[in-house]
């Protein structure tokens, strides 16, 4: 992973003349998905513009340009993520076909067991609880230990037996943004062969991602979120030795060779996971994403967050009748995903007012994930997720905001 070009803080001024936001609404719904810069648009636009051909098709010099280019996107991702291959690379349409590809890819056998968490997004639940049904696997949940959501490794180990095959849990909390100790659950997990699957929506682009460091077998995410990427762009990362053992999702163009009437073979890594053409322009605009990120600097990015994720938290401990969720400032590293509720009032009511009285853009209710609410014991939280083009004096206003619906 390359270092950061720069250890000055990270300044708003700097990062905001790269997108283009309406001046008219303060954006913290980036847990949701995030405004692209511009150079993200810019780079899809100029692939419309040009010569929109697909990837890894056609045999001109003219396609063989776009086939480099996401060859060295893919190449470049797996940098980011410090894979040991871009083989280990499958691009999907989001996080849930990725998920989807591990569960559905995997031999089960009657009785084998996958340990999951109530605080995960249903996209990291329902392939896995249709299992149950469709391949007889059981699904155990280890719950966090706490009301800020961290899972004990003590108790992942507890949960393990001979049967258990795969651990699948988020790295950044979806709704309490609390970070995950990935390492130490792959510990546990590696020593009794069950593999682990990291679901890496909300911490690519907010916290570092190095699957060597994590020690894990999968991650699954997707582009449009904190990595500031385009919508229908995701990615699949795995060994390349599980990669290969997976049987593919789907089977079709690009990804299988027909031999004849009756027969076909797999292609290599990574394509035999990535039937038909898939979003060129999407790929495109992640990789302008990655080479954003480095131009920032990916550790600036993160340090800004958690100073602006501190700043709202400070303000928010003041307002009487909110409860907030989640890691105190100073606890340990935010990552900007912050969730509360006003007392009396429904999370759905409090984003609506918030956007209606004052522009403010947040997202109420369940975010996906009906469990960690029912873990929680509410309906729903207002959750408000920044990044770092985000400012203090936006944040004020959302303070001031909740500050005048919580009277
Ligand atoms: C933690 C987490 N996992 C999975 C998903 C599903 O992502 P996608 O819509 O890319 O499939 C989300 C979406 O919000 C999420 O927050």
């Amino acid at each position: 992973m390359s270092q950061d070009a720069s250890t000055a803080p990270l300044r708003a001024e700097e990062v905001r003349a790269n997108f283009s936001l309406d001046p008219a609404i303060k954006y913290f719904n980036n847990a949701s998905c995030s405004p692209p810069p511009l150079a993200v648009i810019d780079a899809m636009s100029d692939y419309y513009r040009s010569t929109p051909l697909n990837y890894r098709s056609g045999v001109t010099q003219l396609e063989s340009r776009i086939t480099d280019r996401v060859d060295a996107i893919r190449a470049n991702l797996a940098a980011f993520l410090n894979a040991k291959s871009p083989a280990e690379i499958v691009f999907t349409k989001n996080t849930s076909e990725a998920v989807n590809i591990v569960a559905n890819g995997l031999n089960w056998k009657p009785g084998d067991e996958v340990i999951i968490t109530p605080l995960e997004h249903q996209s990291n639940l329902l392939p896995w609880i249709r299992l149950e049904s469709t391949a007889g696997v059981s699904v155990k949940y280890v719950k966090p230990a706490g009301s800020d959501g961290l899972i004990d490794p003590a108790d992942v180990a507890r949960l393990i037996t001979s049967r258990t095959r795969l651990i699948s849990m988020h790295h950044v909390s979806n709704m309490l943004g609390c970070i995950q100790d990935i390492e130490a659950v792959c510990a546990v997990a590696h020593k009794h062969g069950v593999l682990v699957m990291v679901d890496a929506a909300q911490s690519e682009g907010r916290i570092e991602v190095d699957v060597q460091k994590l020690g894990c077998d999968f991650v699954v995410s997707c582009g449009r979120k904190a990595l500031l990427g385009p919508q229908g762009i995701g990615f699949l990362w795995g060994r390349e030795e599980l990669l290969s053992q997976l049987n593919p999702l789907l089977v079709g163009g690009q990804s299988t060779d027909l031999i004849d009437e009756h027969t076909y073979a797999l292609k290599a890594l990574p394509f035999r996971h990535e039937s038909g053409i898939i979003n060129t322009a999407g790929v495109i605009g992640l990789g302008a994403a990655l080479d954003f990120a480095d131009t920032l600097g990916r550790n600036r990015v993160s340090h800004r967050i958690q100073e602006l994720a501190n700043y709202f938290l400070n303000g928010l401990s003041g307002i009487r009748k909110v409860r907030h969720f989640g890691a105190r400032p100073g606890n340990y590293p935010q990552t900007g995903i912050i969730s509360f509720v006003v007392d009396g009032m429904s999370a759905q009511t409090v984003s609506e007012r918030l956007y209606k009285d004052d522009g403010i853009v947040t997202a109420g209710g369940v975010h996906g994930s009906p469990l960690a609410a029912k873990f929680l014991g509410v309906e729903g939280v207002t959750r408000l997720s920044v990044h770092c083009f985000n400012t203090e004096d936006e944040l004020g206003s959302a303070l001031r905001s909740i500050e005048r619906l919580a009277v």
